[in-house]
């Protein structure tokens, strides 16, 4: 099957030497998509910027920077998969006006305006034909399963994959994770804390049983 996986953050530009971004090294999403080229998937990766090298055996990589080049991307890419799985940590806020010059420094405070970014999910899950496969994923501080399974109601998914983020042995950067992974059946898998290319290998074959 060929399965579209996003990974990594996104980076919005402030002026030209500054953006925001957070803290998403991007393991997850890779190991999720090395886990599907080794069942036998055609895999494409959309990845924001990160420092890791890209998983062997890919139908393709393509690299953005930005949560507008990102939906681009994916929304070409998705109406050929069978399934999505989105794992990239987008931002839900850019700068509104980025400068074109440098913002130098002067002596008061400066405020920037923020504008929301389009949901790519959210868009996935309306173009998607009922036989389409879509994963998503939830990072969350609190309320786990109320917010993951709202998610995956409002987004129109399959599944969804809830962390917990905010603690230091899991999750954003570190190599382990532990996830539940919720689907629209009502079925529910709970996964401990483990390496996240184990973690990446036992939900890929949950949810994409053989090739
Ligand atoms: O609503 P929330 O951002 O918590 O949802 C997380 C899920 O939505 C993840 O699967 C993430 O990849 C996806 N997402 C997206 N585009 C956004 C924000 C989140 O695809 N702008």
């Amino acid at each position: 099957m060929k399965i579209l996986v996003t990974a990594g953050p996104t980076r919005e530009s402030i002026d030209p030497v500054r953006y925001i971004t957070n803290r998403s090294s991007g393991k997850m999403g890779y190991a999720l998509a090395e886990a599907l080229v080794r069942a036998g998937h055609q895999v494409v990766l959309v990845s924001g910027p990160v420092t890791l090298s890209a998983p062997e055996g890919l139908d393709s990589l393509i690299r953005v920077e930005t949560a507008a080049q990102m939906a681009e991307s994916v929304k070409t890419v998705f109406p050929s998969c069978g399934g999505a799985v989105m794992c990239a940590a987008v931002a839900d806020y850019r700068p509104a006006e980025p400068a074109s010059e440098k913002i130098h420094k002067s002596e008061g405070d400066l405020i920037l305006r923020l504008e929301r970014t389009e949901d790519i999910l959210l868009s996935l899950g309306r173009m998607k034909s009922p036989d389409q496969v879509l994963v998503g994923f939830a990072a969350e501080t609190e309320d786990l399963r109320q917010r993951a399974l709202g998610k995956m109601e409002r987004k129109n998914l399959d599944w969804i994959i809830a962390n917990r983020v905010g603690l230091p042995d899991r999750g954003f950067q570190s190599d382990d994770n532990a996830a539940t992974a919720y689907a629209r059946t009502g079925r529910v898998e709970e996964f401990p804390l483990m390496p996240k290319k184990l973690l990446a290998q036992k939900l890929m074959d949950l949810i994409f049983p053989g090739v």
